[in-house]
């Protein structure tokens, strides 16, 4: 007994001791494998206190699949999705790389991995032809998050139709033990038609030129992680992203919406920065993002050049499941009228230049859009859909519609208290807006003209009846 544990912890002394003084030239045991895996996937840690001889084999396809609903793309892929496959080997492997070009493809492709020291990354090395394969070897001399990318001319074609991915290169001794880790990758996309249009879309290489991509996408599409296919993680769990970006061209600002970095690997390097809201992933480069999951929710993964975000495409959900910690985040406790002016009504004064008077119907709708735009489309929107608990709709609105005096009351004199529009009841305050009786019968017309209301004119007529009224 007393034998056996002097060897055990000869062998434990032995196997830190190799560790700690690993050269790069260290022999090779063994051989495997590597496990590849599509996006958010990660292939497991590497437990191996040795290098090892990794065999990856990649295969380029070029593939149509969805963008956004209803949109398409020819995305040229490695391992036949975007972004490519994740490949994940320990420094000091000798990685066996083979590419593979489908005989399907159009065109010939080869990589270039930035974990390589060497030439072109193994670009010329690569350089393949459809219906072919190639082969090399690299030495996986530092530990890091590394893009890959396709590099064959036009290389920003290549690179914009999907050819790019990850390999991680974990330093001796692995990293340190995380509950969940998901691979979440940036790139833009440049299409002939607009962020959108529907169909087949082809490669614009002049907006490619302008750096002014239609979509800016987390794993290669507009909703990819999102819904059904949200990355999820349970509260209490610490969650390790590797972030990618491919450009093209831009630049992300990467920001998980609701939580805070504990440690960024900033630029996929070895060392770390602490506490971390935003990080800045370049075209080519990486980020290593850990953080602990404090409570549940779902928490919004963004680029915070915040168009690309909400309009682009660059958005993925973390759902995390419950019970969440109420000491950490509460959540709304209470939502009550402000009225900072006391009890009565705001006045927003008014311009008081004339407007010339609308001659017809379609001048006073045309006077209408600009008053509405200016006075109205903030809290009920620019189509008029309000704001769900807030503001109530214009579009298709029974209160609008069924009395034409109250409308012109509410415009003139502002409203407050409860209001029941189309089923659901609104508890807010409109200020009254101090327009002139042109104004109020120009806006209100507009609004009568718009989203299937009735159709209804309001004359300045009407509207100063009904002032002296209520006066
Ligand atoms: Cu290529």
């Amino acid at each position: 007994m007393k034998q056996k544990l002097l060897i055990l912890t000869a062998l434990m002394l032995h196997s830190a001791f190799a560790a700690a003084s690993e050269t790069p030239d260290a022999p090779l045991k063994g051989e495997e494998v590597a496990v590849l895996t599509d996006a958010p996937l990660v292939p497991p840690p590497i437990t191996r206190d040795h290098p090892t001889k990794v065999k990856v084999d990649l295969e380029v396809t070029e593939v149509v699949k969805r963008m956004a609903d209803g949109v398409d793309y020819t995305f040229w892929t490695f391992g036949g999705s975007v972004p490519g496959k994740f490949i994940r080997v320990r420094q000091n492997d000798e990685v066996d790389f083979t590419l593979k070009n489908h005989p399907t493809s159009k065109m010939p492709h080869n990589i270039d991995l930035h974990a390589v020291t060497g030439p072109g990354g193994g670009a010329k090395a690569t350089f393949t032809a459809p219906g072919h394969q190639t082969n090399f070897t690299f030495k996986a001399l530092n530990p890091g998050l590394y893009v890959y990318h396709c590099a064959t001319a036009p290389v920003g074609m290549h690179i914009a139709n999907g050819m790019y991915g990850l390999i991680l290169v974990e330093p001796i001794g692995g990293l340190p033990k995380v509950d969940k880790e998901f691979y979440v990758f940036q790139s833009e996309f440049y299409t002939t038609g607009k962020y959108g249009e529907a169909g087949l879309q082809g490669f614009s290489m002049e907006k490619a030129l302008q750096e002014i991509p239609d979509y800016v996408v987390f794993n290669g599409s507009v909703g990819s992680t999102s819904g059904e296919n949200s990355i999820k993680a349970t509260k209490g769990e610490t969650v390790r992203l590797f972030v990618g970006n491919g450009g093209p061209n831009l630049v992300s600002s990467f920001h998980v919406i609701g939580e805070i970095f504990d440690r960024v690997y900033t630029e996929g390097g070895t060392k770390y920065q602490e506490n971390v809201q935003t990080t800045l992933v370049p075209a080519g480069g990486s980020a290593i993002c850990e953080f602990k999951l404090e409570t549940d929710g779902d928490y919004i993964l963004v680029d915070h050049s915040i168009f690309r975000a909400f309009n682009k495409g660059a958005l993925a959900i973390l759902n995390v499941s419950g019970p969440g910690d109420l000491a950490v985040f509460s959540g709304q406790k209470s939502d009550t009228v402000y009225l900072p002016e006391g009890g009565a009504l705001q006045t927003i004064p008014q311009d008081t230049r004339a407007e010339p008077a609308a001659k017809n119907k379609e001048e006073r709708i045309a006077a209408g859009k600009a008053i509405y735009a200016a006075n109205c489309a903030a809290c009920h929107m620019p189509e008029g859909n309000g704001v769900p608990k807030a503001f109530p709709p214009l579009a298709k609105s029974d209160f609008l519609n069924a009395d034409v005096d109250r409308a012109i009351n509410t415009v003139i004199h502002g409203l407050e208290g409860k209001v029941m529009v189309s089923g659901e009841t609104y508890d807010s305050v409109m200020p009254t807006l101090g327009l002139n009786d042109e104004a109020v019968a120009n806006v209100l017309t507009f609004v009568y003209s718009q989203w299937e209301n009735n159709g209804t004119e309001v004359t300045p007529e009407q509207v100063a009846k009904i002032r002296a009224a209520k006066k």
